[in-house]
C-alpha cells in the first residue's frame, strides 16, 4: 500500500506562484485500442477559461472507465469521444493535484489550493483545466493519491449506498466485488451508514474487506452467495456474474438491487440493453431493481471530503506508478482484479 506521504507536493509550494511552462509530459493515444498504444509525449500546458482552474496534477486514479474509452468500446462511446479517433487522446478523468492558475470569473478556488476532482479532458497530464467546479480541496489526512482515488468510484459508491438503496441503520447490505474500486468504498460508506455489509470478493481480499469494516466476507470462489439462504436488504452488485433471477431470490421482498456491472454486453451498445430491460422488470416487482449511471455533483465529492475528513472513509491505493507505466497500470484495471485503486503519479518532477 502506498504510504500517505508518497506523493505530497514539495514542502512549502502551497502559496508560491510558479512560472508555468510551454509544454508538458503527457501520455496518449492516437486510435482507440488496448492501453499498449499509449505513447508519451509533449503537449502544450492548456490555457485557463473564465470559469477554468488550471491543476498541476500530482496524482491520477484509474477506473474501468478509462479503458472502455481508451479501446472506444462499446462504440457508442465514440459519440462522446471521437467517432473515428479519440478527440483528445489522453486518457484518465480522477486527478488530484494544486491549483496554479484560477480563470477571471472562479472565485472559491485560488492558486496554491490544493484539491482533487476530475476531468472530461484527460488526466494522464502533468496540467490540467477543467471547469471550477468539478475540484474541492483535498481532505485533510488524505494523501494526493487517496484524493485522486475519490472521485469517480467513491461518486459512485455513495450515490448508490445513499441515494439509490437509501441504506438505513441495522439493514443487512450485500456488496459484490467489495475489493475493488466501487467496493472498498460502498463497505465504508454502507458501515458510516450503520448497516451490517457481507463482502464477497476474492481470497487473497477477505482480509482487506475485513479491516475495511464488512462484518462478514465470502470468497466467490468458494462459496456462492446465492445459495447461501441469507436474504439482504440491499445488494450492490459491482460485477453481476450471477443472473438477476439469482440475486433476486436473496433480495428482500421490498429490497433494492443495483446491478453495477458496467461491463460486457454487444459491441455497439454495451451494457445498455441489459440495463434497459432491468429497468423495465423493475416496473413488475415490489422488489426494487435500480441500475444507475452516477453523477458528477461538486455537493458530493464534498460530501466525500467530509467523509474522509471525519475519518469515516478512505480510499485504499493498492498501487502507485510513474507515468511512464500508465499503460501497465491500465492494463491491470482491465482485468477486474484490483485491490482498492491503482494511480499514476503524474507529477514526479522531471519533466
Ligand atoms: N454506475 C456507474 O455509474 C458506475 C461508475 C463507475 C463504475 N461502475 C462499474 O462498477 C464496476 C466495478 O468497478 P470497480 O472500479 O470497483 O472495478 P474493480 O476495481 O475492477 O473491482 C472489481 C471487483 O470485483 C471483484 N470480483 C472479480 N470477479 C468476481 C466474482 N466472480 N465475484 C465477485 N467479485 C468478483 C474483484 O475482487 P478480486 O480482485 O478479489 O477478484 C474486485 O473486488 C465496473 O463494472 C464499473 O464499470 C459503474
Amino acid at each position: 500500500m502506498e504510504s500517505p506521504a508518497a506523493l505530497a507536493p514539495p514542502a512549502g509550494e502551497r502559496s508560491a506562484p510558479e512560472t508555468l511552462p510551454t509544454t508538458m509530459r503527457a501520455v496518449a493515444q492516437d486510435r482507440y485500442g488496448p492501453p499498449e498504444l499509449l505513447s508519451p509525449m509533449r503537449l502544450p500546458v492548456p490555457t485557463v477559461g473564465p470559469r477554468d482552474v488550471l491543476v498541476r496534477a500530482h496524482a491520477a486514479a484509474l477506473h474501468p472507465g478509462d479503458v472502455f474509452t481508451m479501446a472506444g468500446r462499446p462504440f457508442m462511446l465514440r459519440l462522446a469521444f471521437g467517432l473515428r479517433r479519440p478527440g483528445l487522446g489522453v486518457p484518465g478523468r480522477d486527478l488530484a493535484g494544486t491549483v496554479v492558475a484560477v480563470g477571471s470569473r472562479v472565485e472559491d478556488l485560488a492558486p496554491g489550493d490544493e484539491v482533487f476532482g476530475w476531468t472530461a479532458r484527460g488526466s494522464l497530464a502533468e496540467y490540467v483545466a477543467a471547469p471550477a467546479h468539478h475540484f474541492v480541496r483535498r481532505p485533510a489526512g488524505a494523501s494526493m493519491a487517496q484524493a485522486a482515488a475519490l472521485a469517480t468510484s467513491g461518486l459512485t459508491a455513495l450515490q448508490a449506498c445513499r441515494d439509490v438503496a437509501k441504506i438505513r441503520p441495522g439493514q443487512r447490505v450485500l456488496i459484490v466485488g467489495a475489493s475493488g474500486g466501487v467496493g472498498h468504498l460502498a463497505v465504508q460508506i454502507t458501515k458510516s451508514l450503520g448497516a451490517h455489509v457481507t463482502a464477497v470478493c476474492g481470497a487473497a481480499n477477505l482480509d482487506f474487506v475485513r479491516a475495511l469494516g464488512a462484518d462478514r466476507a465470502i470468497d466467490y470462489a468458494a462459496e456462492d452467495v446465492t445459495e447461501g439462504g441469507e436474504v439482504f436488504d440491499v445488494i450492490l452488485d459491482n460485477v453481476e456474474t450471477r443472473p438477476l433471477a439469482a440475486m433476486r431470490r436473496i433480495l428482500a421482498p421490498d429490497g433494492t438491487l443495483i446491478p453495477n456491472d458496467g461491463t460486457g454486453g454487444g459491441p455497439l451498445l454495451g451494457p445498455l440493453p441489459r440495463i434497459l430491460a432491468t429497468r423495465v422488470r423493475d416496473l413488475f416487482t415490489r422488489q426494487r431493481l435500480r441500475p444507475f449511471l452516477s453523477l458528477e455533483k461538486r455537493a458530493d465529492l464534498v460530501a466525500l471530503a467530509e467523509l474522509v475528513a471525519t475519518g469515516r472513509l478512505m480510499p485504499a491505493v493498492g498501487r502507485v506508478v510513474p507515468l511512464t507505466e500508465a499503460a501497465s497500470a491500465l492494463s491491470q484495471v482491465a482485468t477486474g482484479h484490483t485491490r482498492g485503486k491503482v494511480v499514476v503519479n503524474v507529477g514526479d518532477g522531471s519533466g
